[in-house]
């Protein structure tokens, strides 16, 4: 099915709004056309004038740093708008239904139940892998947008290849593939795809191995149809001057970037042989992201215990095969070094 025959009717026909930045752009001696207050009396820092709706340098900055042209690039106030807009555009309220593998990312299912449109949940395997027969056999004519996070949160492991390749292959409507931890996964990004998949969505983040996740800045990769859908629905300035400044020095720093990320994945598996090494921990489940899933062999005493030594962690014992499953953010070493410590003193180990 083509991406404009999956389209909800009333988007297309919609006619989108039309800001001032819209229709003219470029240099002039006055702007004097958007309402806005020549005296830039808060900052001095040009907070007075609107962004570029389009956000033009940020996406010419991330076509380059991850080899794409700007009209493949969407960019919004972090990938839950994506999420929600991609909802909002392809299915319709009360008739249509997302299909998404449990457990995974909550705002899939959040963001369609706000569009009113139904969540078919379909288990993992334990390995937390695709269940590819019974994904294949939920699909229906309703089924308009699967949703797919790899690395998975809050496993932590890369989808197989295989299966997803083969679940694009067969269903007929949009796919998005959610990569926010992906950069903590060497050379596993789908990226090389979107050109054979016109009907596959990437979902990156600045939030995780960017640092930036008080900026809120979330990017959806496609193809160009799919993008020029997104950017006329998009609320006109989605993406504040601010951050567009801040991505745009954060894009000019590729070796910091990747000088980081190396560094969490190496504090990554240095958390994960610590833990190996505690009785109270029955299993680590493998990890290609910032975090790791461990279970304890009580983790809800484990995370009270925490709590009261000041140390957050996430419990995820309540979701489909985390039974007694912590979900272990890897910190500065500083950090990860306290946690250890203090998990050993409840293992009683010291
Ligand atoms: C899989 C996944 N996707 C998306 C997000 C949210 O990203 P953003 O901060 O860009 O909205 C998260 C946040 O934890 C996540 O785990």
């Amino acid at each position: 099915m083509s991406i404009q025959n999956l389209l909800r009717e009333n988007i297309r026909k919609l006619k989108p709004y039309s800001s001032a930045r819209d229709e003219f752009t470029g240099d002039a001696i006055l702007f004097l056309d958007a309402n806005e207050n020549s005296a830039d009396w808060v900052t001095g820092r040009g907070f007075n004038r609107y962004p570029d709706p389009h956000q033009r340098a940020v996406k010419r900055a991330i076509a380059e740093f991850r080899g794409l042209s700007s009209e493949q690039i969407f960019l919004g106030n972090g990938s839950d708008e994506a999420i929600d807009l991609l909802i909002r555009a392809f299915c319709e309220p009360g008739k249509e239904q997302i299909l998404i593998s449990d457990p995974s990312y909550g705002m899939y299912a959040v963001a369609a139940a706000v569009n009113d449109v139904e969540t078919v949940k379909i288990p993992l395997k334990k390995d937390f892998q695709l269940d590819l027969l019974a994904m294949e056999s939920a699909f229906t004519h309703r089924t308009k947008i699967l949703f797919l996070c790899s690395p998975n949160n809050p496993s932590g492991n890369l989808l197989k290849k295989s299966d997803i390749f083969q679940l694009m292959e067969i269903f007929s409507g949009l796919t998005i593939l959610d990569e926010a931890y992906i950069d903590f996964a060497a050379g596993a990004s789908f990226l090389p795809e979107l050109k054979k998949f016109p009907k596959l969505v990437i979902l990156q983040t600045f939030s995780k191995a960017w640092g930036l996740a008080g900026l809120r800045a979330g990017m959806a990769f496609a193809n160009p149809e799919i993008i020029a859908i997104l950017e006329k629905i998009k609320h006109p300035y989605n993406m504040n001057s601010h951050t567009q400044k801040l991505l745009l020095q954060a894009l000019n720093e590729k070796n910091r970037f990747e000088k980081f990320t190396a560094l969490i994945i190496k504090e990554r598996e240095k958390l994960k042989a610590e833990l190996k090494n505690l009785p109270i921990v029955e299993k680590i489940y493998p990890s290609d992201a910032n975090f790791l899933l461990v279970k304890f062999t009580n983790a809800a005493t484990v995370f009270q215990k925490l709590l009261n030594m000041g140390i957050v962690v996430r419990d995820r014992s309540g979701q489909t095969h985390c039974q007694n499953c912590l979900r272990l953010t890897v910190g500065s070493p500083n950090e990860n070094e306290i946690l250890i410590k203090n998990l050993q003193k409840i293992a009683s180990i010291k």
